[in-house]
């Protein structure tokens, strides 16, 4: 069996000693990290998302492949998980795959609240609680600024309970920008959740810069553009010059182009295989992207 963290830590090897480490916590201590601005809590740049994948999951047999990559998951040092009370059995799957593997701790689950009236939203959060199986939510966000202010309010209210660690908005509609920016004017939040990928980057123009002015940590949806990336670049090898950012995948490619991005805390790529967790974390490690390259990756995508 591994040694874990804490029992290597009682032994006096240090984090700096991860050359020692055994493979999986040695992984663990390079992921590239992001700090949330208004804590200063540190999360992992690459966390999962759970529409789609999670949604219509009933059999066993459509459970295990979930659980393995909850579990490699945390083993590797991934934290963020983001799902949704609208995503189906998303919520469900995560509460009891979590339970089962006993890594809530290592985990930041991220939840949304997409109703409308006050009492709808107790009652959905009452829900979220229940299927997540867990006394405290890292981060709930009002989902696609449905009902925002009266969501909002009730979600301060929680987190001064103690209930839920971090507050926040999402959108993936550019129709909702201006008033997704709006909002973030009008509103102290913890973070912002909102699309993005090399191949939609309105959200640099403004809501980027404005989250890093306003404090916000930042959550990117639709990394891949739910796969439309892949689909753009098929039958196309990777540029040598990708290898100057240690990008060796596709997808370390569409991710890495936006964790370099100075604003952003950590994306969210739908992952639902294993073959794809190991693939999407190697986006964060190693270098990332400067300026100069973003704009030759810009141009890459551009151009196909
Ligand atoms: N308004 C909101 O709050 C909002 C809206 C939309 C999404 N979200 C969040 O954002 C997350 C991401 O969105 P998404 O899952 O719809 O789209 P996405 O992350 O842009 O793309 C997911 C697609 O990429 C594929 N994929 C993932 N990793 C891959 C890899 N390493 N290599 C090749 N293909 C790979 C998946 O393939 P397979 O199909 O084979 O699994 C899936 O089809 C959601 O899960 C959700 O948590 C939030």
């Amino acid at each position: 069996m591994p040694w874990s963290r804490r029992e290597l830590l009682k032994a006096g090897i240090g984090v700096g000693a991860s050359i020692l480490l055994p493979p999986t916590l040695a992984r663990a201590d390079s992921l590239i990290q992001r700090k949330i601005p208004s804590s200063g809590e540190s999360l992992p740049v690459i966390g999962i998302g759970t529409a789609r994948r999670y949604e219509a999951v009933t059999t066993e047999a459509e459970r295990a492949p979930l659980r393995e990559v909850l579990r490699q998951f945390a083993e590797m040092g991934g934290k963020v998980i983001d799902t949704a009370p609208s995503y189906g059995t998303a919520e469900t799957v995560v509460g009891d795959l979590v339970a089962e593997l006993k890594n809530r701790e290592s985990l930041f689950i991220a939840t949304k609240l997409g109703t409308h009236g006050r009492d709808a939203g107790i009652e959905q959060l009452e829900q979220s609680f229940k299927r997540l199986r867990t006394a405290k939510i890292d981060l709930i966000a009002v989902h696609n600024l449905q009902d925002t202010r009266t969501q909002l309010g009730t979600l301060r209210q929680w987190k001064q309970a103690g209930r839920i660690r971090y507050v926040g908005i999402t959108t993936s509609f550019e129709r909702q920008h201006p008033e997704f920016e709006q909002t973030m004017r009008a509103e102290a939040l913890d973070f912002i959740q909102v699309d993005y990928a090399l191949d939609n980057r309105k959200a640099d123009q403004r809501i980027l810069p404005l989250a890093a002015d306003r404090g916000m940590g930042v959550m990117i949806n639709l990394p891949f553009g739910r796969g439309r990336l892949f689909t753009a670049v098929q039958g196309k090898s990777l540029p040598p010059w990708t290898s100057e950012f240690d990008c060796s995948s596709w997808a370390q490619f569409f991710l890495k182009y936006i964790v370099s991005h100075p604003a952003v805390t950590c994306a969210l790529p739908g992952t639902a295989k294993v073959e794809y967790l190991v693939d999407n974390l190697g986006a964060a490690r190693g270098r990332l992207p400067d300026a100069a390259m973003r704009r030759r990756m810009e141009s890459f995508i551009d151009g196909l």
